[in-house]
């Protein structure tokens, strides 16, 4: 039942956020979106996940990326967002854009994981019910599957849009030889890719590297960056050991074993410019990928609502003197 006593901030959309248009679409993302992959799990607490939701879009975030596998356990972010979306959110549907994606392991046996049709059509049924929505903003095919034939894939997400399931399809890690495929697929189909979501940040510029972003586009989608603070690598909360709360020692994809002292001076080399640019090394990390206009949204997570807050600033300040430029190309190059 919707909770009588939720009313988000009035003037949440005079809070600073910028929103940045996806591509060629008629679509706006918030220049900052939250992402559910950690923190909103059956292991976090309902009311730390709500009070996160809450505040983002109090604060004019109005994308909230999930996928079918977020957790952990598998489904289990879906189903938190799916609780609040049903407490809090229910009235304010037309305000927010919901991404889930399949294609990553999600329930045992050979459908549950990448990218046949079967797969696909049970997965996105399955986040709808656990989302409790009717449809989807986005849906992504989460990894390209190199067993499928590209068309297949595709053609499911053709599909999905036309069932109604979902408004707008987008690609995520898609190698760029498949990428290329994939939008002319989904624009011959009439059903052109909002959207391409890659992993960026200061330590992974592999979609400047590997033209993803260029490719996103020419193609006329918007490009998403995810993990924008490596995980949390590039903030300050490895300077002096690892927290007991942070996700290196929750255990998880991001291992003590990444955080090598040449990686750790890096991060305190870096976060050395951040404070003199009078910004934390999460600000400036942020900052950093959003001075590309071609980047449309970046997706950070927050294990607190003070780091959703501190990220939030980093729209403050998101242009770079050639000499700070410098200073952090060679802070990577070392
Ligand atoms: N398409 C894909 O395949 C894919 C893959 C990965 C992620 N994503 C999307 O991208 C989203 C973000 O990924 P991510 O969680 O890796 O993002 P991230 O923003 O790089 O890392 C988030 C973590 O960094 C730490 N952090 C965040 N803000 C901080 C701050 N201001 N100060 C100090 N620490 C801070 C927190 O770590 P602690 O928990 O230690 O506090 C937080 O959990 C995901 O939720 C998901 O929606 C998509």
């Amino acid at each position: 039942m919707t909770d009588p006593f939720y009313h988000p901030a009035e003037n949440r959309y005079q809070q600073g956020m910028k929103y940045r248009r996806a591509g060629r679409s008629g679509i706006f993302l918030p220049e900052i979106s939250l992402g559910l992959w950690h923190n909103f799990g059956d292991v976090d607490t309902l009311a730390g996940s709500k009070q996160k939701l809450h505040h983002a879009f109090d604060c004019g975030i109005t994308h909230f990326d999930l996928a079918n596998n977020y957790g952990p356990s598998n489904g289990s972010a879906e189903e938190t967002f799916g609780q609040i979306m049903k407490s809090s959110f229910a009235p304010y549907r037309d305000e927010l854009f919901i991404s889930t994606k399949a294609g990553h392991d999600m329930w045992p046996g050979p459908y549950g994981t990448w990218g046949s049709r079967k797969s696909l059509m049970a997965s996105i049924d399955q986040s709808l019910r656990r989302m409790n929505l009717e449809y989807v903003d986005i849906f992504y095919s989460h990894r390209y599957d190199p067993e499928t034939p590209l068309e297949e894939t595709m053609q499911a997400l053709v599909d999905i849009v036309r069932q109604g399931k979902a408004l707008y399809v987008g690609l995520s890690k898609y190698p760029y030889e498949a990428a290329c495929r994939a939008y002319q697929y989904l624009r011959e189909h009439d059903v052109p890719c909002l959207a391409y979501q890659g992993r960026y940040n200061l330590f992974n510029i592999e979609p400047e590297r590997e033209h993803i972003l260029e490719l996103a586009h020419e193609n006329g989608a918007g490009f998403i960056a995810f993990s924008p603070l490596a995980q949390g690598l590039l903030t300050n909360r490895y300077l002096n050991g690892i927290p007991e709360d942070s996700r290196i020692a929750r255990g998880g994809f991001l291992k003590a074993s990444a955080l090598t002292p040449e990686v750790l001076a890096r991060i305190q080399a870096l976060n050395n410019i951040a404070l003199r640019r009078g910004q934390t090394l999460a600000e400036m990390s942020l900052a950093w990928l959003l001075k590309d206009k071609l980047v449309t949204s970046v997706i950070v997570g927050a294990s607190s609502v003070e780091q959703l807050d501190d990220n939030l600033k980093a729209l403050q300040n998101t242009s770079f003197s050639e000499a700070e430029l410098k200073e952090i190309n060679e802070v990577l190059s070392k």
